[in-house]
């Protein structure tokens, strides 16, 4: 959705194009799944298929919430959805369950959720401690992110017991797991559940979706929503999506917008299998945000093979007609220098566009704008208006997800740093390559009219190559 902000786009007066109304007025009575390549107004149906559900004159209509996926988001959403309408909810899906379990007094004021931080350390003391009842492997010897991952993809799933583990295929995992690693995996998972209770911590941000759906199931008082509306929905985990269909009023519905190839938590998550009644599945492919030339680098990304290894559910992109400027490659002679350069286009451009540096890591993005004035950080809270002025933005690629910019510049992409080696040691190099490539997927789809790409070095391989897909540019 728009960061630049022009009033008169406001969504009260945007139209639906193409067959964005199907989805939008799709029966109030049903769950609807609608999967659309980035830029195809996904967001925007969703904020208008909320509006449409919430309102007086829909046969169906009732208290909605609209979940979206970080708080740059939620407040991007509430400039969309103004507070005057109180019948829709705009919140994350951490601020619905925490609110949820803290009104059947399941939340503690403090330190209910163990913070992701704290959690690795604890998954790694639970690794050790494993570890020293089993002969020397060098499976222990992973990165605790895989364990991490794991016991995530185990709380997202819905998994309760070692059986239904043993059972469960892994789908969209690349790095297999023998019967005896599995079982090696569940003594973890029980030593950090036993470090964890012993320190009173009830929830991680995994597990507590699996608390609010039992708290919905022995939960009697009527239901506060009567529609969900989940945007960015291939980030949400099935045993969410499942605790939200708990939380409709009964004959309520769910809509979820998603886009897998953008999915950067939660590896081989799908909608499927989530208790939605799902009659039919509407796919979107045209791209209202990016110029045709941003859209073809684009589309070279989503044909490369780390991003087809998983095809299911993948919409294939379409080229839009808008025309714009090439994007560029940039090759700088060291990392200085490719700040010195980023730094440079967005002082340029600041003035009159909304401008997005955006890079993988905090530290990176850090760097990319020392020294700068008046640039805008990404990751704020939820309550903060949006500020829709043109300027400089800095972030992460995750914080920027969702958001658009006139301009995306993206420093850092050398071959060294992505896939990034950490990621490649806990997950192996197929996986590691999915992970990164879909980050990269989401960073350059976040440029409306012009991308800026540097690197030191030799360029990442999980950008794609192809003769005219870029100017090719060198800084010394
Ligand atoms: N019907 C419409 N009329 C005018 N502009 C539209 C329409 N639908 C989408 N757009 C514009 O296209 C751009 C992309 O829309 P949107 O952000 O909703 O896409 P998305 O599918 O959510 O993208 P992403 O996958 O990146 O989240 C935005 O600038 C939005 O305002
Ligand atoms: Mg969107």
């Amino acid at each position: 959705m728009v960061v630049a902000g022009d009033p008169a786009r406001a969504l009260g007066t945007i139209v639906p194009r193409g067959r964005q109304s199907d989805a939008i007025y799709f029966s109030p009575d049903r769950d609807i799944v609608a999967l659309g390549t980035a830029g195809t107004g996904k967001t925007t149906m969703a904020v208008l298929r909320a509006r449409f559900l919430a309102d007086p004159s829909c046969s169906n209509h009732g208290p909605v919430l609209l979940v979206t996926y970080n708080n740059a988001l939620v407040r991007y959403l509430r400039h969309l959805v103004p507070g005057a309408n109180r019948n829709i909810r705009v919140e994350t899906y951490g601020k619905f369950a925490r609110g949820y379990l803290n009104s059947i007094g399941k939340m503690p004021a403090w330190n209910g959720i163990l913070q992701t931080g704290h959690l690795r350390c604890k998954v790694a003391e639970a690794v050790s401690k494993v570890q020293a009842t089993y002969k020397p492997t060098p499976f222990f010897d992973l990165d605790t992110r895989f364990f991490v991952d794991e016991l995530a993809w185990i709380a997202d799933m819905g998994i309760t017991d070692p059986q239904q583990y043993l059972d469960t295929e892994r789908v969209g995992r690349k790095r297999g797991l023998n019967e005896s690693r599995r079982k090696a995996v569940w003594k973890v998972r029980t030593a950090y559940l036993k470090a964890r209770e012993a320190d009173g911590i009830p929830y991680d941000w995994n597990d507590i979706a699996t608390a609010v759906l039992n708290g919905l199931k022995n939960d009697t008082r009527p239901r506060k929503y009567r529609h969900v509306v989940v945007d960015e929905g291939q980030d949400l985990s099935p045993e969410a999506i499942r605790s939200l269909k708990a939380a409709v009023q009964p004959g309520g519905t769910i809509s979820f917008f998603g886009d897998y190839h953008q999915q950067i938590y939660g590896q081989g998550l799908s909608f499927r299998s989530c208790g939605l009644e799902i009659t039919a599945v509407e796919l979107f492919q045209d791209n209202y945000r990016n110029t045709a030339q941003i859209a073809r680098v684009a589309i070279a990304m989503s044909d490369m093979p780390h991003m087809t290894a998983d095809p299911e559910d993948l919409v294939e992109p379409k080229e839009p007609s808008a025309g714009g400027t090439m994007p560029a490659l940039v090759k700088c002679k060291n990392y200085g220098a490719e700040i010195a350069e980023i730094q440079r286009i967005a002082l340029d451009q600041g003035g009159a566009s909304v401008v997005g540096i955006l890079t993988r890591t905090w530290p990176d993005t850090d760097a990319a704008v020392r020294g700068m004035r008046n640039v805008r950080k990404l990751r704020d809270d939820g309550n903060t208006p949006w500020d829709p002025a043109p300027g400089i933005y800095y972030g992460t690629y995750h914080s920027a997800k969702g958001l658009e910019f006139d301009v995306v510049l993206m420093p850092f992409c050398t071959e060294d740093d992505m896939p990034n080696k950490q990621v490649v040691d806990a997950y192996g190099e197929d996986d590691a390559a999915t992970r990164d490539g879909k980050l990269l997927y989401v960073a350059v789809t976040r440029a409306k009219a012009e991308l800026t790409v540097t690197y030191s070095g030799t360029i990442t391989s999980l950008l794609p190559m192809g003769i005219g897909l870029w100017q090719l540019e060198e800084v010394s």
